[in-house]
């Protein structure tokens, strides 16, 4: 079977992690889920990239070595992904020693295809970005557009990778319409491109905090050349010998770089020359998604208004704000995060719509029904409204998770509860077994809007795992007990099975001060 191969970007660890590393992160693992359930071999990889400039002035700046300062925050980005329950099936640090053996023979295959050279690299450089920029060199103290600090000058001799040489290969392969997503980006790279690629350096004379380059003392790798490679070592991480030779039996070439907007040209650009010079095949996709404001305001240090994952989690869990961020912003878009409408949504969605809808109708259930799923009585109807509605929903969620469009899977999904609670209040099962003689109907009533619950369950699974979980449990159910795409059929709710004791499935969020 192909591996369906999904990366997350390699962090870099110049400090804890952020939403954006969150957010990415989830909706990978959202991706990942999901194609889990839809029965692919799924390979997860996220990790962290530990080498370069920022990093080293950052530990600098810390009074501890590079090494001591890479293993502190790597540690917290690896905690937190499994507080957080991320999915990941590898987790890829640049600075280990498999990584190293992976470049060298990676650059070693670059080199032997003449892509090569020694040259002189003059440019102002943002150590932020880790990118030289396209000021004018008589350009008067430039400043970086997206860290605000100062550009540095610099003029030395670098090794030169001649991207140059890729133009009409590029140029064909970001025309093709699945390569880069979503379609609004392309535009913007393939302006880019247009323009003619350069060549662009691949190491460094004045940085200690990286890779040593074979044959060239004193070089260390440019930290993308070294980062980039790493998607590859983090699929050859599997205790085998580190042969570029393994990697298309190891899960390469990925089936999509998730990453956000600000890296595309790395990836889509960059990445790609790399791969044709080393002989290696083509990620099939490349996804930037949109960047995450506050309250309408850029995220940053000097503002205070960072949001920090740690508190976030302990605070709200993580079904809010998996819910909040996967159901709330187009993927793709740039997205708000407004403490308000968080709020709003994960108690209308998740506490009423959902946990409530399944909370009052498996009450009705276990004081009428001798504590189990009601007998219904016919074949099943497929003109009931709720079959129909499921049937729409099942068919948007498989189409629209692969695509990346969670909020129109989660919307779907949401949908469908909204239906269900419709229904149940039309069909009023506790004024209707009032009256002697109505049993069956409300069985049949009262089944069909829990078997709308299990599918709910089922289907938000990848979203909100935690939640999902819930809901299947308090129908006697669990995600692992269950074939996901039979499972899908309507009617596999089993009439008579036995209702666990009640228990609410989602905490209502109630926030008094700012996050
Ligand atoms: N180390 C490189 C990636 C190398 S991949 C081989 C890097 N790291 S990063 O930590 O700076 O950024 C990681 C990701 O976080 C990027 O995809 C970036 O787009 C994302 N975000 C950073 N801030 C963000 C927001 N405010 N909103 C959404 N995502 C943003 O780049």
């Amino acid at each position: 079977m192909m591996t369906y191969t999904i990366t997350t970007p390699l962090y870099y660890v110049n400090d804890k992690p952020h939403l954006g590393s969150l957010y990415t992160t989830m909706a990978s693992d959202a991706l990942a889920r999901f194609q889990r359930l839809e029965g692919k071999q799924v390979m997860f990889v996220t990790g962290v990239d530990e080498h370069g400039q920022k990093i080293q002035r950052t530990a600098e700046g810390n009074n501890i070595s590079p090494k001591h300062h890479c293993d502190q925050i790597t540690r917290s980005y690896q905690n937190l992904w499994s507080r957080w329950g991320i999915s990941n099936d590898r987790f890829i640090r640049t600075t280990s020693h498999r990584h190293q053996l992976l470049v060298e023979a990676f650059f070693h295959r670059v080199e032997t295809s003449g892509d090569v050279y020694l040259g002189r690299q003059q440019g102002w450089y943002c150590v932020g970005c880790e990118e030289y920029k396209d000021e004018p060199p008589q350009a008067q103290s430039p400043c970086c557009p997206i860290h605000q600090k100062p550009l540095e000058w610099r003029d030395e001799e670098n090794l030169f990778f001649k991207l140059s040489r890729f133009q009409s290969k590029i140029e064909d392969l970001i025309s093709q319409p699945d390569f880069i997503w979503p379609v609004m980006r392309r535009n913007e790279i393939q302006n880019f491109v247009a323009q003619g690629l350069r060549d662009f350096s691949i190491s460094r004379v004045d940085v200690d905090w990286g890779l040593p380059v074979p044959g060239y003392p004193k070089h260390t790798f440019y930290v993308w050349f070294d980062a980039l490679v790493g998607y590859l070592s983090a699929l050859l991480d599997d205790g085998g010998q580190v042969r570029i030779e393994r990697l298309e039996e190891c899960g390469w070439p990925a089936s999509v770089h998730l990453i956000g907007k600000d890296i595309l040209r790395f990836h889509a650009v960059y990445w790609p020359a790399m791969l044709i010079s080393a002989g290696l095949p083509l990620p099939k996709q490349v996804f930037g998604h949109g960047f995450l404001t506050r309250e309408g305001q850029k995220m940053g240090k000097s503002l205070g208004n960072v949001l920090d994952p740690e508190k976030l989690l302990e605070i709200c869990g993580a079904d809010a704000v998996r819910w909040y961020l996967l159901r709330d912003i187009q993927f793709g878009h740039d997205g708000d995060f407004q403490q308000k409408r968080f709020m709003d949504l994960v108690n209308n969605d998740l506490a009423n719509t959902i946990g409530n809808l399944l909370n009052r109708t498996s009450t009705m259930a276990r004081k009428w029904f001798e504590g189990s799923v009601p007998t219904h009585r016919d074949e099943i109807d497929y003109a009931h409204p709720l079959v129909t509605t499921a049937e729409t929903t099942i068919t948007i969620v498989r189409q629209s998770m692969p695509s990346m469009a969670f909020h129109d899977a989660a919307e779907a999904i949401l949908k469908l509860a909204i239906a269900a609670n419709v229904y149940l209040n039309e069909t009023a099962p506790w004024s209707r077994m009032k009256t002697p003689g109505n049993e069956a109907e409300v069985a049949d009533d009262l089944y069909s809007v829990l078997e709308a619950c299990r599918l709910v369950g089922l289907l938000i699974n990848p979203l909100v795992p935690s939640l999902s979980e819930r809901l299947l449990n308090q129908l006697g159910l669990s995600i692992d007990g269950n074939d996901w795409s039979k499972g899908l059929a309507w009617g596999q709710l089993q009439s008579g099975a036995l209702l666990p004791p009640s228990q609410p499935v989602m905490q209502r969020l109630e926030l008094s001060s700012s996050l």
